[in-house]
């Protein structure tokens, strides 16, 4: 089984991020042979300023392996660097509807803020489409917010294959009946439901956009003063408190070690300890939880050379992967001498 994801370096990282997506595709690592890359490309449509995509890159990849993925095992790359998705994209886009791309989410959703939207940001879903094609990826981890730009994927994978692929049958994409496999494979979603949203320090979803965020390198006294000013109720020590749309609570169920959880969930139920005490135990927990991964993170920023290398090796794993896919697809459509 091959999977895949992108994860797009467009802030910094927080524990949203970490408890709803980065600790998934760490797992993942050990059920195929997983593909994960720094959609740096993606990015551009909301970062920029060279300098700071630069840097949000590798630390987006420093984050990543600091926070468990195994580099010789899972394949970590830079979009950028594959030089060939450029040329899928495009002839993606020669097959792709003007009305599928009118529809999507991410473009349609900031033209009805009113906000001006850019070719970058309406062509975003054929790149996507292309970043999960040329690898013949069967499984896509992503979040709910993806899973159209998945369904268009496949519907495009489909007509490519329909237009460039003698014989080839819709209904039997994977030949059951004797007709020949598409040049692209069709990927399946997958939607990582379980996850709780984590709350943000206004007890919002915890966002970038939002500022609420807490980061999971941030300085030791920042991550402090963050938690410390967690919006709470007004329930006295002594009364129970209210789990629901609690930022605190949910927080603390993320990242207390196993052993304690019931005793805090209890007390929370129960009453007897005041919120000062439970974002004191929350700064604890933080550390206990992080401060591997994040001494591991300083020491990956410290060496960029290093993660350079790291980048490129992954780089030439991941063009293995595509080189074949990529070849019948040139020849397919006569950008290259087929046979
Ligand atoms: P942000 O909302 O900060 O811009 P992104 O949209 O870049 O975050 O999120 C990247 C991934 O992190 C998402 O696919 C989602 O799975 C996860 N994520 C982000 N925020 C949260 C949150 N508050 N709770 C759970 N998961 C989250
Ligand atoms: N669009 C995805 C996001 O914003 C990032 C992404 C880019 C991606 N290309 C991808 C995810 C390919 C999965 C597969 O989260």
């Amino acid at each position: 089984m091959r999977i895949l994801s992108g994860v797009q370096p467009s802030g910094k990282l927080h524990l949203g991020n970490y408890f709803g997506a980065i600790r998934q595709f760490v797992e993942l690592q050990h059920k195929g042979e997983a593909l994960y890359f720094i959609a740096n490309l993606h990015a551009l449509n909301s970062v920029r300023d060279g300098r700071l995509a630069y840097a949000l890159t590798l630390e987006t990849a420093a984050a990543f392996l600091a926070l468990g993925l195994d580099a010789d095992k899972a394949i970590l790359f830079r979009q950028s660097d594959i030089g060939e998705l450029g040329e899928a994209y495009w002839v993606l886009g020669t097959l792709v509807p003007m009305g599928n791309l009118e529809r999507a989410h991410s473009y349609k959703d900031k033209k009805a803020r009113g906000l001006p939207a850019d070719f970058g940001l309406f062509a975003y879903p054929v790149l996507m489409a292309a970043d999960i094609l040329i690898y013949g990826s069967d499984v896509v981890p992503v979040g709910k917010d993806q899973i159209q730009h998945l369904e268009f994927c496949r519907d495009w994978a489909t007509k490519f294959n329909v237009a460039y692929v003698p014989g080839y049958d819709a209904a039997n994409p994977n030949g059951e009946n004797g007709s020949p496999q598409g040049i692209f494979k069709l990927p399946e979603a997958f939607v990582c439901e379980e996850t709780a949203v984590l709350l943000g320090i206004d007890g919002q979803k915890m966002s970038k956009s939002y500022g609420n965020t807490i980061e999971l390198f941030g300085e030791d006294k920042e991550v402090k003063k963050k938690m410390m000013s967690i919006k709470t109720d007004s329930s006295p020590i002594e009364a129970p408190k209210p789990a629901e749309n609690s930022a605190l609570f949910g927080l603390l169920q993320a990242m207390a070690p196993p052993g304690e959880w019931p005793e805090i969930e209890t007390s929370w139920r129960e009453g007897g300890i005041g919120y000062g005490t439970y974002k004191k135990k929350l700064v604890d927990y933080f550390h206990l939880y992080f401060d591997e991964p994040r001494k591991r993170f300083a020491e990956l920023m410290g060496d960029k050379a290093e993660l350079e290398k790291i980048l490129e090796k992954g780089a030439q794993r991941a063009r293995a992967y595509a080189a074949p896919i990529i070849q019948k697809m040139r020849a397919a459509v006569g950008i290259s001498r087929s046979g």
